[in-house]
């Protein structure tokens, strides 16, 4: 079924796809064997558009869909928003954006409170950049390698080398440091650093998951240099992590946090980048030399507030710490018979990384777990990762149920790699 008229046809669609939107795209899927179209979508399902596949979402397009797709609560929340709002109008005072506003300071450590509402994370990143030169009147932005903050300007400028080498001379100023090192970002920090930029758990570059020590290490650097911490919650934000925020599990508290995906409820794009009271200041003299049009949209403000309504809860917390800890005694099983393939499971709470052994292997084994009736992507700054995030809303017969999955897909990765057959590339 469409929206509007009829039906298409898979074969229709990937023609008018390749024709219209981008025929680089449906050669890739082509190549690897990938005819899959999003049609039906409920919970942690998704449907092929001709009914015959059905996934179980372990992508979650990093987090939008950590409530699972299409929540009944969430789309009856949006439709009684298209009842009475609208977009609303970004120059004014809204009643909406200051609710969400003012539930976010309750929900973020420390004293986060002011919220500057954006559409994308690429865009709330940009912004927070912004803000930390502003108020620091610095232009040094020291990120992670291989770390992933948007393909926006700023943010595509603290991302990897890789999506900026075809776009040409990117603004100067940012410099990357290899992840969980302390003496690596020490040795770059000087006094002309505005920020450090950082994912809680970077997520394209494999779920890496900090040492205990690093990320108040880098809040102390940060203090010491007088830098402002910014921290990417963009995925590991929102429970994924088991806590409602990834900095929670080691007592850091950032200048500003970064929030996205798992906001919208999948329903109705948001972002937010929340900002500690004193860095207000940079919006002064002109409290509009920063807008965004659709930035806190007014319609997918209810939503917001319920995706936060939903997740801040303790049972839903608890419920993900024991997910993750089901996955986790899994994972052990699983890596026992799949000896010299399934290296471990990252992870913290539910945010998951199956290690492979090698950069081939991730891609082969997402493609077998397709087969397999699972979504999930390789991380594509480290191909020997898989992303493995299902959503939070998972119960243990589902559980079990992915589970069996990955055993399945890791059998017959074994059996390809065995072969010395060629992986095929599976990108995100
Ligand atoms: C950690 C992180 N930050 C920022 C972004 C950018 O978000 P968006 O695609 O909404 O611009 C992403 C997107 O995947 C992300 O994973």
């Amino acid at each position: 079924m469409t929206t509007q008229g009829e039906a298409l046809s898979k074969e229709v669609i990937f023609d008018l796809f390749s024709r219209y939107v981008s025929p680089p795209k449906v050669r890739f899927f082509q190549q690897v064997g990938i005819d899959f179209v999003i049609g039906r979508r409920e919970g942690a399902f998704l449907w092929d558009v001709d009914g015959r596949r059905q996934l179980i979402d372990c992508h979650c397009n990093g987090g939008v869909f950590n409530l699972g797709h299409r929540h009944p609560e969430l789309v009856r929340t949006l439709q009684e928003s298209l009842s009475a709002l609208d977009i609303g109008n970004h120059h004014l005072v809204s009643e909406w954006r200051a609710r969400l506003g003012a539930r976010l300071a309750e929900l973020t450590p420390g004293d986060l409170t002011y919220t500057v509402f954006g559409v994308s994370g690429g865009e709330a990143i940009d912004l927070a950049i912004k803000v930390a030169r502003g108020y620091t009147g610095r232009p040094r932005i020291i990120s992670a390698r291989g770390g992933y903050h948007g393909h926006t300007g700023l943010a595509l400028a603290a991302g990897d080398e890789k999506y900026r080498r075809p776009f040409g001379p990117m603004p100067p100023g940012f410099v990357q440091v290899p992840f969980n090192d302390l003496e690596a970002l020490d040795a770059v920090m000087d006094e002309t650093t505005a920020a450090v930029l950082l994912e809680t758990v970077p997520a394209t570059s494999g779920i890496v998951v900090p040492d205990p020590e690093y990320l108040p290490g880098v809040r102390e650097l940060c203090d010491r240099y007088g830098a402002l911490l910014i921290i990417d919650e963009v995925q590991a934000g929102l429970g994924r992590t088991g806590r409602l925020w990834g900095v929670e599990h080691y007592q850091v508290l950032p200048d500003i946090l970064v929030i996205g995906k798992g906001l919208s409820g999948g329903l109705y794009p948001i972002t937010a980048t929340v900002l500690r009271p004193p860095l207000i200041r940079v919006f002064e003299p002109d409290p509009f030399i920063h807008v965004s049009t659709f930035g806190g949209a007014e319609l997918g403000v209810p939503v917001a507030l319920k995706v936060l309504e939903i997740t801040a809860t303790p049972d839903f917390l608890a419920h993900v710490r024991a997910m993750a800890a089901y996955f986790r005694q899994a994972f052990a099983s699983l890596a026992a018979r799949h000896t010299g393939l399934l290296v471990r499971l990252r992870q913290l709470g539910l945010m998951m990384g199956i290690e492979l052994p090698h950069p081939q292997a991730g891609p082969l084994f997402s493609r077998m777990a397709y087969e397999a009736g699972l979504l999930c992507v390789y991380a594509y700054n480290d191909p020997r990762v898989v992303q493995f995030l299902p959503p939070l809303t998972v119960d243990r017969v589902l559980a079990e149920e992915i589970v069996q999955r990955v055993d399945q897909a890791l059998t017959v990765t074994a059996q390809v790699l065995a072969q010395g057959k060629e992986a095929g590339a599976w990108s995100d």
